[in-house]
């Protein structure tokens, strides 16, 4: 099933319930937080109170991405706040399991992430216990930048992986995603897209949302 996840990070901070409400009414079903710490990536954007405030704002699972060093700080305080998907950046995480673990822990479901320099292979040991991987497909830290097409090969490899050896992880990918990338991403095997300029840059997000699923749907039927 292919599910949008808008990225508020390219919404209006000022009115962050009214831009989700759009989304939603384009067909979002997820919304992807964007935390940065200004260590990990050259931005800094938002943390537990926010998220707080979305919680109250919308049914939809939030979905936290934690661009941050050392997670296992802050990851009890994402879940308190309303976090329902909390993922972390493999090049974060010195001791992965470990923080894995403890996003299980706490009753999210916990995601996996890798830069767009980082293989594919370096997720060998946790792919069975994510619930979701997540490609880079910018470098971490803004919204509305170039789509980098080497994640395509990495998306395919983890659909491959994944009917090789019986797991049930979904591929997520997060950067430049729009209407001349969707189609790519989503033939490529990507089943969560995030959307932070596509959706919020311009225009209406309930008609852009609407747009990019349509988009990517017919590409679903276009897989091999
Ligand atoms: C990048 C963030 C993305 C970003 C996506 O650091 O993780 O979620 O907001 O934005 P677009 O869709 O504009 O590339
Ligand atoms: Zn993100």
């Amino acid at each position: 099933m292919i599910e949008l996840a808008p990225s508020i990070l390219s919404a209006d901070f000022g009115r962050l319930a009214q831009a989700v409400e759009r989304a939603t009414a384009g067909g979002a079903s997820v919304v992807h937080v964007d935390v940065m710490d200004g260590h990990f990536v050259p931005n800094i954007t938002i943390g537990p109170p926010v998220v707080k405030s979305l919680r109250r704002a919308t049914q939809l699972p939030l979905d936290c991405h934690l661009m941050i060093e050392n997670p296992d700080q802050y990851i009890p305080d994402f879940a308190d706040a309303g976090a329902d998907w909390i993922s972390v950046h493999q090049e974060a995480c010195r001791h992965l399991n470990r923080t894995l673990n403890l996003i299980k822990d706490h009753e999210c479901r916990a995601g996996v992430v890798i830069n767009p320099a980082t293989p594919v292979e370096t997720l060998s040991e946790v792919l069975d216990m994510v619930d979701y991987v997540l490609v880079m497909s910018v470098n971490p830290g803004f919204g509305g930048q170039k789509f980098i097409p080497g994640a395509l090969h990495k998306i395919r490899r983890l659909a491959e992986i994944r009917l090789a050896r019986g797991y049930s992880y979904r591929i997520e990918v997060d950067g430049g995603v729009a209407m001349d990338t969707v189609a790519d991403v989503v033939r490529a095997g990507a089943e969560i897209l995030v959307a932070g300029n596509a959706v919020f840059g311009k225009g209406d997000a309930a008609a852009n949302a609407a747009a990019l699923l349509e988009a990517a749907r017919s590409a679903a039927l276009q897989r091999v």
